[in-house]
């Protein structure tokens, strides 16, 4: 199996200020240098990308963005363009996060053009997937996971996931305190894995799949140990320095 180098990014949601984006990249900084052996991104709200582009000169740490719109440009009141985000220094930009698909509900359809758009501007789609509690309790985790695979997979082919990030991210685990196992995790991950090979072995080999759900500097050690988890996309814990560069630091150590 081919040898996948672990992705930490971390998914500031809707927090921050100018400052605390300063603040908290040259903390990361101190925290990183010299840290290889895992790639680390950071995902502040799209109106601090030109403070973190800057404040992050010089540094490995890549930038991301938490959303994207499928169009390019014209009388879209609001949105922000692939080429706006590239334009920027983002490298890696989140779909599909849970709170888009609840709070603005984006659908499989619409995400599969996100990933789409990313694609063809040269930008890496990091997809979130995940069951809620709901789905968790009635078994339904395997099937709404490929679901949400199959979306990308049908308007774009397998391919799609050549150089793609995907993020498993049980809802009842985001922001609850209430992790998945390691266990729990690595079963997912094995069948998302798997049900990709199912269309290209090597595709599945590449894809980096990251786990996602109330991830800290305490318990990202132990869920690295899981050979089909590949990293974490970190809310809560990626606001501080110190807990995030823990995190990445895991990583770096549980796959090298
Ligand atoms: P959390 O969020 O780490 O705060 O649970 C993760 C996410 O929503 O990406």
């Amino acid at each position: 199996m081919a040898a996948r180098k672990p992705l930490v990014m971390g998914n500031w949601k809707l927090n921050g200020s100018k400052a605390f984006t300063k603040e908290l990249i040259a903390g990361l900084k101190a925290e990183l240098a010299g840290v290889s052996g895992c790639d680390a991104a950071i995902a502040p709200p799209v109106m601090y990308l030109a403070e973190a582009e800057a404040a992050l000169a010089g540094s490995a740490i890549a930038l991301g963005a938490q959303n994207v719109d499928v169009n390019v440009q014209g009388a879209f009141t609001g949105d922000i363009s692939t080429a706006m985000l590239k334009d920027s220094g983002a490298k890696y930009i989140i779909i599909g996060h849970s709170e888009r698909r609840t709070y603005h509900k984006e659908s499989d359809e619409f995400i599969a053009k996100k990933f789409g758009a990313l694609k063809e501007a040269g930008l890496v789609p990091v997809l979130c997937i995940g069951e809620s509690e709901a789905e968790n309790e009635a078994g339904k985790t395997e099937e709404v996971c490929a679901r949400q695979i199959d979306a990308v997979i049908n308007a774009l082919g397998v391919d799609a996931f050549n150089g793609a990030v995907i993020a498993y991210e049980p809802i009842w685990a985001i922001g609850t305190g209430k992790s998945a196992t390691p266990a729990q995790a690595q079963a997912v991950h094995a069948f998302i894995r798997g049900h990709i090979a199912a269309k290209s072995q090597a595709v599945a080999d590449q894809v980096i799949i990251q786990y996602g759900g109330s991830v800290n500097d305490a318990n990202a050690a132990e869920l690295f140990t899981q050979p089909d988890i590949d990293g974490a996309l970190v809310g809560g814990a990626s606001l501080k320095a110190a807990a995030f560069a823990v995190i990445v630091k895991a990583a770096a150590v549980a796959k090298a």
